[in-house]
């Protein structure tokens, strides 16, 4: 199982060694994030937009979760995943939630769960650590209430936004939460957040200062990712066009007949040519 853990996550902020997280949603990109030494996984419900072409999170069900998660987790089984309880499993009773976390980590195979949202959840975070399971909370911009915040805005740009932003920081590390995911939050308010908690900050779009970073498979890689011209995403391989480019001349050689080639191709014996043609 995984090398590390959510106690070691806290000294590697103590000690200032960032956490580095990237999403998966399948087999071969957890293998491949496995290979290249991620600190995380985050089976995230971005799967929603990036791999089942939905326009927000909201359609991602707990069934999707699990099935993805599992994939996940065969592909890495030495790495610390992390998998999202999608929208509106953990708004309703504590069974319910917990029913939920229950089918991530029995069914799906991950170390911890990930929830959104400040103070209206931390009653749910607490009942889920409190069975055992780490939380990783998520603040800021969070993508299940985007029909509340009305579009995917910068969060902490005024004073009353950063100490909101600041005070469910506290409140979630208060209710068990082993680290926060802040989203889309100015660089300073997510530097103060950092500084005022204990356990590890890990941001997207949310500046510098966080104790680690986390981003979408799908959006680093070029990937088809329905998100384009973000800020704070950086491109560490055009996956993309690599490989329209290779299907368009896969396409090509089917059609002209370059593919397949003799080396591609079995061959019987003389005498079975025979035998078919007499
Ligand atoms: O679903 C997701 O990918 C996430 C990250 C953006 C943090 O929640
Ligand atoms: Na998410």
């Amino acid at each position: 199982k995984s090398a590390l853990n959510i106690v070691k996550m806290k000294k590697m902020k103590a000690e200032g060694t960032p956490l580095s997280m990237v999403t998966a949603y399948d087999y071969p990109t957890a293998k491949l994030a496995e290979e290249a030494g991620v600190d995380l996984i985050l089976v995230g419900d971005s799967l929603g937009n990036v791999v089942l072409g939905f326009n927000s999170t909201i359609p991602v069900t707990l069934d999707d979760m699990v099935y993805h998660t599992r994939a996940v987790a065969r592909g890495a089984d030495h790495t610390f995943i992390v998998a999202d309880m999608p929208f509106m499993t953990y708004h309703g009773n504590i069974d319910e939630t917990l029913r939920g976390v229950r089918r991530l980590m029995q069914e799906g195979h991950a170390q911890a769960v990930k929830m959104e949202g400040g103070k209206e959840i931390c009653a749910a975070v607490e009942a889920v650590v409190k069975s055992g399971v780490p939380v990783l909370g998520h603040i800021g911009l969070t993508p299940q209430s985007v029909n509340q915040m009305g579009g995917y805005r910068i969060q902490g740009k005024d004073t009353a936004d950063a100490q909101r932003l600041m005070e469910e920081a506290k409140a979630l590390e208060a209710a068990g939460a082993f680290g926060i995911v802040l989203e889309l939050v100015t660089e300073q308010v997510a530097e103060a957040i950092s500084k005022e908690l204990s356990i590890p900050t890990i941001g997207i779009g949310a500046g510098r200062y966080c104790d680690g970073q986390v981003l979408v498979f799908h959006d680093i890689f070029q990937y088809a990712s329905p998100y384009i011209n973000k800020r704070f995403v950086k491109t560490y391989g055009d996956v993309g066009s690599l490989i329209r480019e290779g299907l368009e001349n896969y396409v090509k050689e089917v059609k002209d007949r370059s593919f397949p080639a003799e080396n591609h191709v079995f061959v019987a014996d003389d005498h079975v040519l025979d035998s078919l043609y007499g």
